[in-house]
């Protein structure tokens, strides 16, 4: 049963409270057993960064690399370079939208007061990153405990967000070369097409080895973490993956339990304002606009 914490602290609220069993360390917050990880909305924009991505890569570098094999095949199964280049094009469009929708979500949810910087970095992550060297090293008998993004994760996310800035500009160069050389000189062209082609090949290696590696081969997760897919995680892989945000959701929600339905008598609206900047806090990861 999909539920967020943020449901089950209403649920706990409405549940009658005479004669129940109460207790800091139950392990009835934890029903039911799933967390809602990703939205709806992150999820959409993950599937189209993976398909819009595949197919600039599928159209991109068989015109970089046009003399293997395999790119004059891939070419002559997209109807010929022509195509290959209307395709390209198109998908880049999709590409971009995706891109001012992420960054306008960001710049929404800034103005509304409730992004949580969550992906971040912060000092705290060079320490973990070092903490998991001495763990792997065998000089530390734990790894680090994670909040809700590690460093690796969050090195991905800028990853993507520095490689997604370079492709875009790039592209427009190359998309519209008269227009930009009205400013810049003729050879921005060629650069620009050098670091189109460089970071392509850059993104495909890293999405290869380094992405799919964790998402689908790390002993961690495999055969295949689908948690971008159906937008939750088991409170188990939570306890285990994300300590720091799952004990910060238990006291949440442990003080919701100690505050009770009667938490809401009399002043439902500043209750209810209360509740919600639990459940947004708590559960919501729509709200940190980030990811
Ligand atoms: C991550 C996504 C992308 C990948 C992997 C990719 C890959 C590539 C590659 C490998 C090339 C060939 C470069 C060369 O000949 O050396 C290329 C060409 C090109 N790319 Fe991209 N690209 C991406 C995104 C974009 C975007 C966002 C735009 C538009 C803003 C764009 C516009 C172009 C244009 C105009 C060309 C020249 C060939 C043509 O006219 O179609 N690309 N791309």
């Amino acid at each position: 049963m999909k539920v967020t914490v943020a449901t089950a602290v209403a649920r706990e609220r409405r549940r009658p409270r005479p004669g129940r069993r109460t207790g800091p360390r139950g392990d009835a917050w934890k029903e039911p057993e799933w967390f809602i990880r990703f939205d709806v909305s992150q999820r959409l924009q993950h599937i189209v960064l993976a398909l819009s991505f595949v197919g600039l890569v599928i159209t991109g570098l068989p015109q970089k690399y046009p003399n293997w094999p395999l790119a004059t095949w891939t070419i002559q199964q997209l109807g010929g370079i022509d195509n290959s280049r209307l395709i390209h094009r198109s998908l880049a469009v999709a590409f971009i939208a995706l891109a001012v929708y992420h960054l306008g979500g960001i710049i929404i949810t800034t103005l509304r007061g409730r992004l949580r910087p969550t992906m971040v970095p912060n000092q705290k992550d060079v320490l973990d990153a070092l903490a998991m060297l001495r763990y792997s090293l065998g000089l530390a008998p734990a790894p680090p405990r994670f909040d809700r993004y590690e460093y690796r994760q969050k090195f991905e996310y800028w990853g993507i967000i520095f490689g997604s800035a370079i492709m875009i500009s790039t592209g427009l160069v190359l998309w519209f070369p008269i227009l930009f050389t009205k400013v810049l000189p003729g050879e921005a062209v060629a650069a620009a097409r050098e670091a189109h082609g460089g970071e392509a090949t850059l993104a495909l290696l890293t999405i290869v080895i380094w992405h799919l590696y964790s998402v689908l081969l790390s002993p961690a997760i495999f055969p295949a973490d689908l948690s971008i897919f159906t937008g939750r995680i088991s409170w188990q892989r939570m306890e285990e993956e994300h300590p720091l945000e799952y004990d910060r959701l238990r006291r949440e929600l442990e003080r919701a339990k100690a505050a009770g339905p009667a938490g809401n008598a009399g002043r439902p609206r500043r209750s209810n304002r209360r509740l919600a900047r639990a459940r947004r806090s708590a559960s919501d990861p729509g709200h940190d606009g980030q990811e």
